[in-house]
């Protein structure tokens, strides 16, 4: 089972298994953050799970879609680093990924 590790907006942070397969979003989600809104369940239609994801993972992350990046450009939090953690799906590969939660817009 991969692991993740979250930043909070608070700056705390915390080491979560996660079943590959789920999205970023659903891990951090069952694990209990819940300043993770992700009003939308998934359906890349509210930007609520945006993540800043650490540099170092950047290559081995799912493409950006058109539909993902035009809801990043809504939020002022938006930087080089910026994904939807929906849009993410967590896998073996991605084991140790670290996302810090985005601000709320
Ligand atoms: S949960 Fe709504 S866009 Fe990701």
């Amino acid at each position: 089972m991969p692991k993740l590790i979250v930043v909070t907006r608070e700056g705390e942070e915390r080491e979560v298994m996660g079943d590959a397969g789920l999205s970023v979003m659903e891990v951090i989600r069952d694990n209990g953050f819940d300043e993770l809104l992700a009003i939308c369940g998934g359906c890349c239609s509210c930007a609520t799970c945006h993540v800043h994801v650490d540099p170092e993972f950047a290559a081995k992350l799912p493409p950006m879609s058109e539909d993902e990046n035009d809801l990043l450009d809504s939020s002022p939090d938006r930087d080089a680093r910026s994904r939807l953690s929906c849009q993410m799906q967590f896998t073996n590969a991605l084991d140790g990924l670290r996302v810090t939660i985005a601000a709320e817009d």
